[in-house]
């Protein structure tokens, strides 16, 4: 199977977690992509969605299916994306895409977040991907040199030769040579440098479920 199968076999499998009623908290990315086209077979029976990125939202206007704001909605049942990397204990780097920011946002706003991914998403120690990490401009320098002191290399995002520029008006720093050994410590700290406005590593918002595009099928992992 391709990857674009693998992705299509994990964004119909998600559907079993859709319920009537319900409004899905939808990611972004290809996998997601997958996920909307599949979400539109039951576009009638739900009550809609609360998205992630101006992309997935105007995906899933397209569809006829209903978003909603994030402020509109106390809590969702089920938030649906999908990962650059997820470990043994479901820890994600995420933001591959650029819409990490509000991916986190919705992400705790779910009371249950199923990560869909095909196999070569899956890693023993998080940091191969390089890690994106969205940034205020004016502090991206000092970021970047607070990432070297952590043996990291951080580049700032381009699009057609200009700083990409997030949904949220920001910059995305993407860094590697990282080894995330303990992720719920990286994100602490992370998170706490001025003018990092989110961490791409989800260990707060980590999966519960991740619905795995295998040769041999779907794998469900539960964490
Ligand atoms: C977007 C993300 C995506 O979930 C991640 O990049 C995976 O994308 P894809 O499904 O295209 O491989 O975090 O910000």
């Amino acid at each position: 199977m391709t990857q674009d199968e693998l992705k299509t076999l994990v964004g119909q499998a998600a559907l079993h977690y859709i319920l009537p009623g319900m409004l899905v908290g939808v990611g972004t990315g290809s996998t997601v992509n997958k996920f909307i086209d599949a979400l539109a077979s039951v576009k009638d029976s739900i009550a809609g969605a609360v998205s992630s990125s101006n992309a997935s939202t105007e995906r899933l206007q397209a569809l006829g299916i209903r978003v909603f704001e994030a402020t509109e909605v106390e809590e969702l049942a089920v938030y649906v994306d999908g990962a650059d990397e997820i470990d043994h204990a479901g820890h994600m780097v995420k933001g591959g895409g650029a819409a990490l920011t509000r991916e986190k946002i919705v992400a705790a706003q779910s009371r249950q977040f199923i990560c869909i991914a095909d196999e070569s998403k899956r890693v023993t120690v998080l940091g191969k991907f390089p890690l994106p990490v969205e940034v205020i401009p004016m502090a991206a320098k000092r970021i970047a040199r607070q990432f070297a002191a952590l043996g990291g290399l951080a580049s700032l995002r381009l699009k057609d030769g200009a700083p990409l520029v997030t949904d949220n008006g920001q910059h995305i720093l993407d860094v590697t040579g990282l080894q995330i050994q303990d992720p719920r410590a990286f994100e602490l700290q992370v998170s706490q440098w001025p003018g990092v406005v989110t961490v791409g590593v989800f260990a707060f918002q980590k999966a519960d479920v991740c619905l795995l595009g295998t040769e041999a099928g779907v794998k469900t992992l539960t964490f």
